[in-house]
């Protein structure tokens, strides 16, 4: 392989699926995986199958159906967990299964309640085990960047003495400098000499903001792995940012020698916009690359400059990471033939009763709305997707806004089975009546915790875009919904967030019910 070449091993549907009210049903998640391929990916880790039967069938759908990158499934060291990951991702045409065990002595006391001579014991078994089914194995040495070094070089040694092909070193908790880190692994490369004959990963969470730069400096102690999530999301303060670590070797990677990723950098854009739109995770305006003010220049000075040559004020070209692709107009005259080519041209495969769907959605929205582009359909390509899960939907609602007497919303609701149910409310304000209307309607008491509106494109007539998360039971869950009427959108939004708490719950009952407490997420 050359030496060059980092892999972007991508952990949005895994470590960024963890981050709260954040819950991508299987459609949304093969979405997410199919971009990832287009993205040009090496490794997608997909989940933990043996957190849920939801994650383990989306797990395996992705290995079924994705083309191109490894498909990657999480495991502790327990041989269900190894088991549940090998079942989920063994169609795979490139399997891998990931395993960890802690190595810090605060992990091992007080999670695991244990022993280093176990924690090695664990390591081993699972390698060995994973082995038996799958010739690339990934090990992790969690909270490692914690750790005593010599400990944790033993355990990896033992890793990949059981035939590990890849070692992972994490900073679980974000709390390594970029010195500190390259100098722990080059100690580790000392300690363990087999660490030059597999690859050395990074993973790297953003406690201190220091994600990014801790991951580049693993990769310049040597590691060739780097494991990130679009848009940065994950645990907490989340994980490195792909699309940082990917425009970074592509922007300095000549500076240290050549290092770059096989990434289509032209799709870091649309990437990015899926998965905020999909999880509800909006991305910060003044965000690395993909924020919307990335390539926005406000001062006199910097425009000026820009406009005579634009390497005055910017180091990337906003058409590098696809920020130029919206050349795909509709109209209300386009027919079914147009949008099929624009969504393939977009990368989506429709066909058949998908395709119906979509035009007949597309033909509702072009009523409205002149201009459909390419960040429009792939707005209604999201939503659509939402649909076809089995939850409540918004059949029909009305509302009556006005300054003079309290807003009132009435809502037809339709259930999983197919009955319609219907509620009203007068609420503080049309969102407000709306929301209550539809608790009314499902008697579920679900309280609202976040609830945004974005634009998807400029303009007057824009597609508008909310995203609502809402607590149920002590569980948030969130809902997006796209529409030109933002009540609508409101509305779809907030029926998804309470289909997704409803099953977040029901899956908290059965694993009550089974007795199985629910796994620890990393
Ligand atoms: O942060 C972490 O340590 C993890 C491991 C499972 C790699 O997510
Ligand atoms: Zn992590």
């Amino acid at each position: 392989m050359d030496p060059n070449r980092v892999l972007i091993f991508d952990t949005t549907l895994r470590d960024g699926e963890q981050s709260p009210g954040i819950s991508l049903n299987t459609a949304e998640k093969l979405e997410i995986a199919h971009q990832l391929a287009r993205l040009g990916v090496d490794v997608i880790e997909a989940g933990f199958p043996i957190t849920s039967p939801g994650d383990f069938d989306a797990v395996q759908a992705i290995a079924r159906e994705v083309e191109g990158p490894i498909v990657a499934g999480l495991a502790r060291t327990h041989v269900q967990d190894i088991d549940a990951a090998w079942n989920a991702v063994r169609d795979a045409a490139r399997p891998r299964i990931h395993t960890f065990i802690s190595t810090s002595d605060i992990h091992i006391r007080h999670q695991l309640q244990t022993t280093r001579e176990d924690v090695k014991g664990q390591a081993r078994a699972a390698v060995a085990h994973a082995k038996q089914y799958c010739d690339d194995v990934e090990f992790s040495p969690m909270d490692a960047t914690r750790a005593d070094l010599e400990f944790t070089a033993e355990v990896c040694a033992i890793a990949v003495e059981e035939g590990a092909t890849t070692v992972n070193i994490p900073d679980t908790v974000g709390y390594t400098m970029p010195a500190e880190y390259t100098a722990y692994l080059q100690r580790l490369y000392e300690l363990v000499p087999g660490l030059r004959d597999v690859v050395v990963s990074v993973h790297c969470h953003d406690d201190l903001g220091l994600a990014v730069a801790n991951s580049f400096a693993g990769v310049l102690a040597g590691a060739r792995q780097v494991e990130c999530a679009v848009n940065g999301i994950g645990e907490r303060a989340g994980n490195a940012s792909l699309e940082e670590i990917v425009m970074l070797l592509h922007t300095r990677g000549e500076a240290v020698g050549g290092l770059h990723s096989g990434c289509n950098t032209r799709e870091i854009a649309r990437t990015s916009r899926l998965v905020a739109r999909l999880t509800g995770y909006a991305v910060q305006p003044n965000k690395a690359v993909v924020g919307r003010n990335a390539f926005a220049h406000e001062s006199g000075i910097h425009q000026d400059g820009v406009l005579k040559e634009r390497a005055t004020y910017e180091i990337m070209d906003a058409t590098t990471v696809g920020l130029d692709s919206n050349a795909i107009v509709l109209g209300k005259h386009s027919g079914r033939h147009a949008l099929r080519q624009a969504l393939e041209d977009l990368g989506f495969e429709v066909s058949g009763n998908a395709l119906n769907q979509a035009f007949h959605r597309f033909k509702e929205i072009a009523d409205r709305k002149k201009h459909i582009t390419a960040m429009d359909l792939e707005a209604i390509v999201a939503d659509e997707l939402r649909e076809e899960v089995e939850g409540y939907v918004l059949e029909w609602f009305d509302v009556e806004a006005s300054t003079r007497r309290p807003p009132h919303a009435t809502v037809g609701v339709r259930r999983p089975d197919g009955t319609e149910l219907r509620g009203s409310f007068t609420g503080d304000g049309p969102v407000d009546a709306i929301f209550r209307a539809i608790n009314s309607a499902t008697g579920i008491d679900a309280k609202l915790r976040e609830f945004r509106v974005d634009a998807v494109t400029g303009g007057q007539d824009a597609l508008g875009e909310t995203s609502v998360v809402l607590e149920l039971d002590g569980r948030s869950a969130a809902g997006q919904g796209v529409s030109t009427d933002i009540i609508e959108a409101a509305g779809r939004a907030y029926v998804r967030a309470l289909s997704n708490a409803v099953r977040r719950r029901e899956a908290a009952e059965r694993a009550e019910a089974a007795l199985e407490p629910e796994p620890a997420t990393p």
